[in-house]
């Protein structure tokens, strides 16, 4: 590894070929999840452990990631709590040299008696998936009836001190009408709520765009929130935030359909079965298991990761020609 992080000082930075510097990397460590969540996975199993990356591989890639540039990590699922030993793997990724900013999306309902580890181990968000604020509607929407776990590991993470976001999918005829209460959770907390627009990827092939877009959230918050103004983000941000009068936290709303975020895009994924994205929308463009378990050198992993970048479109709507617009987010890691 010594070699890799000499490399480190005298490579380049991670660009692709439009100049956008990619430094953040999504990592997802299983497909299982405890919740079936409708915009997002019918019931399964999820994969054979064997077909998914162990905590060794996982960890020899962030390490080469690390050399490339990645200095953020974000880890997802499917459930990642819902994977065995799952807080070894945050403990030792964290102690990665170049990674300094490591992060968790997760439902919140495994988690709550990990949290203060998680902020000892370094680890500097969380988000949280969370839909609804009532109980009964959580289990509608999820197939479980685990709001209140859900709900407990958000103020715990709060308390805690680290930094909360909490993402809720827009969804037509089911919390629309809560997106006033949703969004004054940021209010009394210091936490970020981000609407964000349904995308297709529910593993199913029926799929209706919502009728709320991230142009008429915007509206409906500036207007209906006192005080609630658009704040200029500093660093990329997937989300456009904003402020509100006696807001401890702002609110976001994100266009994940839309896609009007890729020109600040500084990502890449993985997905739990190994495969490298350069983008949500785009076709899996690297068999990274394969050349993992054929054996190849870091270098090789390096040159590879590298010349993948070089082909990352310029947006999701240009990477989505041919790809499998039936796929769960859970089998592409959140
Ligand atoms: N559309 C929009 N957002 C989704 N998420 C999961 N599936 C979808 C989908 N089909 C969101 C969840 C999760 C985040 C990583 O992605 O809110 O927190």
């Amino acid at each position: 590894m010594q070699s890799l992080n000499q490399d480190r000082n005298t490579q380049s930075i991670l660009r692709d070929s439009f100049g956008r510097q990619i430094n953040y990397l999504r990592l997802a460590v299983t497909d299982r999840c405890n919740l079936t969540c409708r915009y997002c996975r019918p019931r399964n199993t999820g994969s054979p452990k064997a077909a998914l990356l162990s905590y060794d591989e996982l960890l020899r890639l962030v390490r080469v990631f690390a050399s490339l540039g990645i200095s953020k990590v974000r880890l997802t699922g499917g459930e990642p709590f819902a994977r065995t030993g799952f807080i070894g793997l945050v403990k030792e990724i964290s102690k990665i040299s170049g990674i300094n900013n490591v992060c968790i999306t997760t439902n919140g309902t495994l988690c709550f008696d990990h949290i203060k580890e998680l902020k000892k181990n370094g680890v500097s968000g969380l988000n949280f998936s969370l839909d609804t604020l009532s109980p009964e509607r959580f289990r509608q929407i999820t197939g479980a009836d685990l709001f209140h776990e859900a709900f407990a590991s958000i103020m715990e993470a709060v308390l805690q001190g680290i930094k909360v976001k909490v993402n809720v999918v827009v969804l037509d005829a089911l919390n629309t009408d809560e997106l006033l209460h949703l969004a004054g959770l940021a209010e009394n907390l210091p936490i970020e709520v981000r609407f964000i627009e349904p995308m297709h990827f529910n593993g199913r092939k029926n799929f209706t765009t919502s009728t709320w877009t991230i142009s008429s959230l915007a509206r409906f918050f500036r207007e209906k929130i006192p005080g609630c103004t658009e704040a200029l983000s500093a660093s990329p941000s997937t989300a456009r935030l904003f402020t509100a009068r006696n807001y401890q936290g702002r609110i976001g709303v994100i266009g994940g359909h839309s896609r009007t975020f890729c020109h600040t895009c500084n990502k890449v994924r993985v997905t739990p079965l190994g495969m490298m994205k350069t983008c949500l929308y785009d076709k899996e463009v690297l068999d990274l298991k394969k050349m993992l378990r054929a054996g190849y050198a870091d270098q090789a992993l390096v040159r590879a990761i590298h010349d993948t970048v070089q082909k990352k479109a310029a947006s999701g709507t240009e990477a989505a020609s041919g790809a499998d617009a039936t796929c769960s987010m859970a089998l592409i890691g959140g």
